[in-house]
């Protein structure tokens, strides 16, 4: 058989095989519910508080302030139309990068069918945004600025902290989607109000991701049902995918320096 090299880890990746270990006795034998009182749901809800607790502390966030979602394209979605619905009496004014993920644009372009309105900024030849033309557009309807942190076609790694700086000064959320370098490089969440991350760009499963939620950040829910993730994001918990997503990340990071300097090798080679 011809051997394929894959290069496509940018789209997603192969699952670590420490991740499927860590995972497996989740599918296996502690398939219960999180919220019912037997010892499977108990020992399954408190392998959720792990897991969170290692992702927070890895984001050097407060644990209550990730919210596990199905996917990034979840959390982008929940991001953006939960600050809008949310905080509709504050504006209707909207602010993103020309070049997001379709998740962000297509959610954008929905949010406009709805009474939003929604401000593309254009990128240079890089890919960067315009910090000074970013100020010029908020207005005082302006609620929400997006901006993704590395962009999942041409790698452009956008001044996030100081998009941040510029929106907290401005007193607007700040939401930024990280799925493209979370695990990779450095994200400094201060002064970011809401962060999208998910598992399977990192190694982990497909099918879950997580929303960082700020506190204090007025934020609507989009599923409503039994209350699980603090009334943010009803649903039964996707135990294994949880477990998984939380083992790459851990894995990520302390792998994170060596696995930089063996890529930028290969780039150079
Ligand atoms: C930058 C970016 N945002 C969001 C997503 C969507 O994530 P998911 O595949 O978990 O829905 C992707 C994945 O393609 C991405 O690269």
């Amino acid at each position: 058989m011809k051997q394929s090299i894959y290069l496509d880890n940018a789209a997603t990746t192969r699952i670590d095989g420490r991740v499927i270990e860590a995972m497996f006795p989740f599918l296996n034998d502690y398939y219960g519910n999180a919220s019912s009182l037997h010892q499977i749901g108990t020992t399954v809800k408190d392998q959720i508080v792990k897991s969170r607790n290692q992702i927070a502390q890895f984001l050097k966030c407060e644990s209550d302030e990730i919210i596990f979602t199905a996917s990034g394209t979840e959390a982008n979605n929940f991001a953006i139309k939960g600050v809008a619905f949310a905080n509709r009496s504050k504006g209707n004014h909207i602010i993103v990068s020309s070049v997001e993920h379709d998740c962000v644009l297509n959610t954008c372009k929905w949010l406009e069918t709805q009474g939003f309105f929604v401000t593309y900024l254009p990128v240079d030849n890089q890919g960067f945004i315009d910090l000074e033309f970013l100020k010029r557009c908020i207005n005082p309807k302006t609620i929400l600025v997006s901006i993704m942190h590395v962009n999942n076609e041409i790698g452009t790694i956008q001044p996030i902290s100081e998009i941040a700086k510029i929106c907290k000064e401005k007193n607007i959320y700040f939401h930024s989607d990280a799925c493209q370098s979370f695990g990779k490089i450095t994200v400094d969440i201060q002064n970011i109000d809401l962060l999208t991350i998910n598992s399977h760009k990192i190694y982990g499963p497909k099918g879950v991701g997580a929303l960082v939620v700020k506190k204090n950040t007025n934020i609507a829910p989009l599923l409503h049902g039994g209350g699980q993730e603090f009334g943010l994001r009803s649903s039964t918990e996707n135990i294994a995918g949880i477990v998984g997503f939380a083992k790459a990340v851990q894995l990520c990071f302390s792998e994170m320096e060596g696995e930089f300097d063996r890529v930028s090798s290969l780039q150079k080679s």
